[in-house]
């Protein structure tokens, strides 16, 4: 047996000449480059050992970690991240992260620290950007309930309704469809950016995009069992823009969790008055459990923030100048045509009925404006005095 001869320039990295992505190539083989030698390094003493027939057995070493003093015991509920990490095994979540690479937090990894990949991808590294008190019970209860849209929902008793109801349905699954993914995108693109410290933050947003990929796929389906999708809404989309281009994890959950998916709560609680066949009905019950959590995380998660400043008045004030901007993306939608129309007329019972729709609406518009209001408090955010939305719908007498 002989061991590998492995050096820096051996690491593969690929051929940069005629692809599409020249420059993206060029600066992962730069920053891979400056740091490949350990890499070969690690490679290099490793196969050595294993040509010279030495197993390593350094694993077996418990050095201080606590090893095998306790083992983690289920609860009632099973076994949940609450039970392990009552163990000092599992590790603490520090306000800090350090780690910018894979290792598991509880893991032995400090002899390593100096060796490891450092990765620039991890870039959210205060706790409290991210943390919720209710994480790990949010995370428990959206793998206790998920579901499926092809099989849960009975589309094989889905009656044709009247051509207006029908088109109002077609015309609110288009505008909820258009809204959902961005409801996934936005924590897909925080949670690649949160370390591995933070797992049970990361956990929780996997299964918020599950839940968002589940609404656009079951709207979607809803539609197209019911003639087909209808008008995109161009107004609104400059409110999804707003909510996925948000600086920070904190700014863009207060929009997307705090007030849009407010309002999609709101919407969903009158499922049984938007719905008109049993088949939405579930729809609209099942989504509705979903959004709860995401709007529940969204408040906890603004509260920890700012309980956890180092300046709250300072952060206070920065949230107040963003929230003014941002209660413009739920006015977006309560003016969108696309959206209200079909609601008003959902609600209404007909095309014909859409003024005592639009009734409805307001009563809608109103209870909106003040549990959002009431979901601010809660988060210790006083927007009461500064509310930009209106507490009266625009068409209200
Ligand atoms: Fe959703
Ligand atoms: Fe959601």
């Amino acid at each position: 047996m002989s061991a590998l001869n492995i050096e820096a320039k051996d690491i593969p990295t690929p051929p940069l000449e005629g692809l599409l992505h020249e420059q993206a190539l060029a600066a992962y083989e730069n920053s891979f480059r400056a740091r490949a030698g350990i890499w070969a390094e690690l490679l290099q003493e490793s196969s050595a050992r294993l040509a010279s027939g030495r197993p390593s057995l350094h694993w077996l070493d418990t050095g201080t970690s606590g090893w095998g003093e306790r083992r983690a015991k289920p609860s009632s509920r099973g076994l949940t991240y609450t039970d392990v990490n009552r163990l000092k095994q599992s590790g603490r979540m520090p306000a800090i992260a350090t780690w910018k690479n894979f290792a598991p937090r509880g893991s032995i990894r400090e002899p390593y620290r100096e060796r490891m990949p450092i990765c620039e991808s991890y870039t959210v590294l205060n706790r409290d950007d991210v943390w919720a008190e209710n994480v790990e019970t949010l995370y428990e209860e959206a793998k206790a309930r998920q579901w499926n849209a092809t099989r849960d929902i009975p589309w094989g008793e889905l009656e044709p309704l009247p051509e207006d109801l029908e088109k109002a349905t077609c015309q609110l699954c288009t505008f909820l469809t258009e809204v959902e993914f961005v409801a996934g995108d936005f924590p897909a693109k925080w949670m690649y950016r949160i370390p591995q410290d933070f797992l049970e933050v990361k956990s929780f947003l996997s299964t918020q995009i599950m839940d968002e990929a589940r609404h656009q796929e079951v709207f979607r389906k809803r539609a197209l069992a019911g003639g087909g999708l209808l008008h995109s809404a161009p107004g609104f989309e400059w409110a999804l823009a707003a909510i996925l281009d948000a600086p920070t994890h904190t700014m863009g959950t207060f929009l997307l969790n705090l007030l849009g998916e407010g309002l999609i709560l709101s919407v969903f609680r009158s499922g049984e008055m938007i719905a008109k066949t049993h088949v939405d009905k579930e729809i609209f019950r099942r989504c509705l459990q979903d959004e709860a959590r995401h709007v529940s995380y969204g408040v906890m998660q603004f509260k920890n923030y700012l309980d956890n400043h180092p300046d709250r008045d300072a952060a206070l004030e920065e949230m107040h100048r963003f929230a003014d901007v941002g209660e413009l993306v739920v006015l977006s939608a309560f003016v969108e045509a696309g959206f209200i129309e079909p609601v008003a007329i959902l609600l209404g019972g007909g095309l014909n009925k859409i003024d005592q729709g639009m009734d409805g609406l307001a009563h809608m518009w109103t209870m909106f404006v003040e549990e959002y209001l009431q979901r601010c408090a809660r988060a210790g955010f006083d927007r009461r005095a500064r509310c930009k939305i209106p507490a009266r719908a625009v068409w209200a007498a």
